[in-house]
């Protein structure tokens, strides 16, 4: 019987991220964003799927990453950072590309300031994993990992 073909996830890094580790650590830890993609990429292999990461810190680029991911992957997880709770652009490219979205961030933001109560992403993406530091990307890519199993079957 033919293999099944390895899903693709593409990981996407909102701005700011890429300053993680020197960024606030009393509120994001001193994890930096390569040691979070070194796990992602290990996780991916384990469970023998592909994973594209980058990070922007502009809202264009991300909406024209999205926009051009739904030939390519099979499921976005996205750390929109700032941009979760301003972005019309990238929730509606979210919707537009029709790919499945886990949305992840590494405090929890429900116990931050009031800006950061409301996501636009979260109403389109399948869930959010918020509050379990760079364990919140483990378990978003599990998330989809997962969900994407089960559409298959
Ligand atoms: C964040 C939370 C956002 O409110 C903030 O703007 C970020 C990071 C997080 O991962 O906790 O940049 O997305």
């Amino acid at each position: 019987m033919a293999r099944p073909k390895k899903h693709a996830i593409l990981v996407i890094h909102g701005p700011n991220l890429g300053l993680l580790g020197q960024r606030e650590p009393e509120v994001y830890g001193r994890v930096t964003l390569p040691e979070i993609n070194d796990e992602l990429r290990s996780l991916a292999k384990e469970h023998k799927v592909k994973v594209e990461i980058v990070q922007s810190n502009h809202e264009g680029e991300i909406v024209d990453t999205i926009g051009k991911s739904k030939d390519t992957f099979d499921a976005i997880l996205i750390n929109p950072a700032a941009y979760t709770h301003t972005s019309v652009a990238i929730r509606d490219a979210l919707l537009a590309c029709g790919l499945p979205c886990v949305e992840v961030h590494l405090s929890n933001i429900y116990a931050r300031e009031q800006f950061r109560h409301n996501s636009l992403i979260a109403p389109v993406a399948k869930g959010q994993i918020s509050g379990f530091g760079k364990q919140s990307y483990a378990l978003g890519l599990l998330a989809i990992i997962n969900l994407l199993d089960s559409a298959r079957k």
